[in-house]
């Protein structure tokens, strides 16, 4: 996956080439997170229901899976369902798990002729039994692949993940007699649902809000953050690569100094 890869699948002479030959592919973001937002509004301004939406956000998920795989990103999150989503009406939770196993009862071939290795961060044992079924079996089935990783947080609260590392590792140290003033930020990080991946580089949010929401709250300590108008639904290749150009702009220096 590379420069040539998406030169195929991008129209010659358009603006979007333009945006592809203007990335550096040799100074990738590692990890690009997405907080999804704006299904509703985009769902309202078309004055159809809520959970359309959501159904018409499928098309912007498949599109960034597939550039992301073919820009040769290590790993993509996207945040589809937190903690807090559960206090929306009853009929819009349940259109979205059913969009959701659709989803990955259609896309898992997708995934495996891909090489994308699926992994959900959350409490998936909380969602409903034919949910996880459907999101244990992709994982499984993916779970040798070496290309993309694709992270869905689902159920997922940034605070409920610390709490959960945290207790985790405080199990394991008392099983094993160890003293807790040894935990250490490395520690922690290894108990995180993200742990063996690299910490987002690039933390997008669509639909304008200038907001973190609970998501990755550990891992975005030094992630750049790009804000779209763009709702979730229109969310396209050319977005992405826009949002990865600009990233390439920035000057990261994680608390020291500038070194341009
Ligand atoms: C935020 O828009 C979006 C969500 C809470 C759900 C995102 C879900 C999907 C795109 C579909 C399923 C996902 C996968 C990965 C298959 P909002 O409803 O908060 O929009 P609003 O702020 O305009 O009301």
């Amino acid at each position: 996956m590379s420069l040539q890869d998406l030169l195929t699948v991008v129209p010659a002479g358009s603006e979007e080439e333009e945006l592809v030959r203007s990335i550096d592919f040799g100074r990738l973001p590692r990890h690009v997170a997405v907080i999804m937002d704006g299904n509703g509004r985009w769902a309202k301004l078309r004055h159809k229901r809520r959970v359309e939406g959501h159904r018409a956000g499928i098309h912007a998920v498949r599109d960034t899976i597939e550039t992301s795989a073919r820009i040769g990103l290590e790993v993509l999150t996207l945040y589809a369902f937190s903690i807090e989503n559960w206090k929306r009406p009853q009929s819009e939770v349940s259109t979205l798990m059913s969009l959701l196993k659709k989803y990955l009862r259609s896309e898992l071939d997708t995934l495996l002729r891909n090489n994308i290795r699926f992994r959900v961060l959350g409490r998936p044992h909380e969602l409903p039994a034919d949910v996880q079924e459907e999101l244990q079996r992709a994982e499984e089935r993916t779970s040798a692949n070496e290309g993309l990783s694709f992270n869905i947080a689902l159920n997922y609260g940034g605070r409920a993940e610390i709490t959960d590392a945290v207790r985790e590792l405080f199990r394991e140290l008392l099983h094993d007699g160890r003293d807790p003033s040894r935990i250490d930020e490395r520690a922690l990080a290894a108990h995180l649902y993200t742990a063996g991946q690299p910490d987002p580089d690039l933390l997008i949010r669509t639909s304008g809000e200038l907001r973190i929401s609970n998501f990755l709250l550990w891992q975005i300590a030094y992630a750049e953050i790009w804000v779209t108008d763009v709702l979730w639904p229109d969310f396209r290749r050319r977005h992405l690569l826009q949002a990865i150009g600009d990233y390439q702009k920035r000057d990261r220096r994680y608390g020291g100094i500038t070194t341009v």
